[in-house]
């Protein structure tokens, strides 16, 4: 029997073996033991946070992304600092008090100019949260985001396997230097978030196993896990997608490590499987993110085949979502949404 209560020792052998044996069919214990702690310091709310995707420029090659540089079919876009705000009014509109902005690695925005459209966003929103996923970037660019007002930022760490990471990336894109970047973030005051895709190309559970191993000792304040999903024009089109029931498995192991972080029930889940994306939030899950860009600019966001959140942002949409969270028992929380993390 799992020692779920041991989690936090378990050796990387333990955690492989488990994800071997039940990571296809999350066992009720396990679900239930990670719901029950996230609403030990949560409660039953989930955090609502509007998503812009304000730029798919992307001067990087991952292998299992729709926006990598070589992909020429590409409707590549940039949102003017105007639209970004006119994008999150209709999200304040809503109710939402926390944003994600995320893009691609577009060096346009280096050098200042997304530091302005930061400012600008905590002017005109202020007492809001602002995150940033925008990739890897210098120490001292962090901290003038950080400088500027923005409270958090995403960047997915991958995979904890050198060797792996390497699988996945084009030459020159190391493990070592995304570290450095989350070292980096963390430095700089930001709350930070990392995370995986599960069912990664040439993935193994051993791979899994390290990944729970390095957020355990990382202790990001927030962590993005969602199912991997083929884009037909990259490398790894002919891939398999990530089960959604792993993915479920490893949600809840990542609540069990890191109580007090945010996790959301991710869109590559939701689309996938709805269901999953509701069990998530059984299994210690608590933020979802709908996706304010602009609906004419979606469909160039593609990182990966068929997109879709687990509700349309409309009016008629989110009325849906609240009423879904309601009928399993949770309350969409509009609030900033903080980490209740410690600081360090
Ligand atoms: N399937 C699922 N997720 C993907 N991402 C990139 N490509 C895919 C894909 N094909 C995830 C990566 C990245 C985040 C922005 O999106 O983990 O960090």
């Amino acid at each position: 029997m799992f020692d779920y209560d041991n989690i936090a020792h378990a050796s990387k052998a333990e955690l492989a073996d488990f994800i071997e044996a039940h990571g296809l069919h999350p066992p009720d214990a396990l679900i239930t033991r990670a719901g029950v702690l996230r609403d030990k310091i949560y409660g039953k709310r989930v955090f609502m946070r509007a998503l812009v995707e304000f730029s798919n420029h992307c001067t990087k090659g991952c292998y299992y992304c729709g926006l990598n540089r070589g992909n020429q079919t590409v409707n590549r876009y940039r949102l003017s600092e105007q639209e970004i705000l006119d994008a999150l009014t209709r999200a304040r509109s809503f109710g939402f008090n926390s944003f994600v902005l995320q893009s691609g690695e577009d060096a346009y925005y280096r050098g200042g100019k997304l530091v302005n459209i930061v400012r600008a966003i905590k002017a005109h929103f202020p007492g809001t949260a602002l995150t940033l996923s925008v990739g890897e970037l210098f120490q001292d660019e962090y901290k003038s985001l950080f400088s500027a007002g923005a409270d958090r930022f995403l960047l997915r760490h991958e995979t904890a396997n050198a060797c792996h990471y390497e699988r996945l990336h084009p030459p020159g894109m190391t493990l070592a230097s995304r570290l450095e970047c989350l070292q980096a973030l963390k430095k700089a005051g930001f709350i930070t978030g990392a995370g995986f895709m599960v069912g990664r190309p040439y993935e193994t559970s051993e791979h899994l196993a390290e990944d729970l191993i390095f957020l355990r000792e990382f202790q990001p304040h927030m962590a993005g896990i969602g199912p991997f999903i083929p884009q037909s024009d990259t490398m790894f089109h002919d891939f398999k997608a990530g089960s959604p029931q792993l993915t479920v498995t490893m949600v809840a192991l990542t609540r069990l490590m890191l109580p007090r972080a945010t996790l959301p029930t991710t869109t590559a889940l939701a689309t996938l499987s709805k269901e999953a994306a509701f069990l998530a939030i059984k299994a210690g899950a608590n933020v979802i993110m709908p996706n304010f860009t602009p609906e004419t600019r979606q469909g160039d966001y593609a990182i990966y085949n068929g997109k879709k959140g687990i509700q349309k942002s409309t009016e008629g949409g989110l009325a849906a979502l609240i009423r879904d969270l309601d009928e399993i028992g949770f309350t969409a929380d509009f609030s900033r949404g903080d980490p209740l993390v410690k600081e360090g």
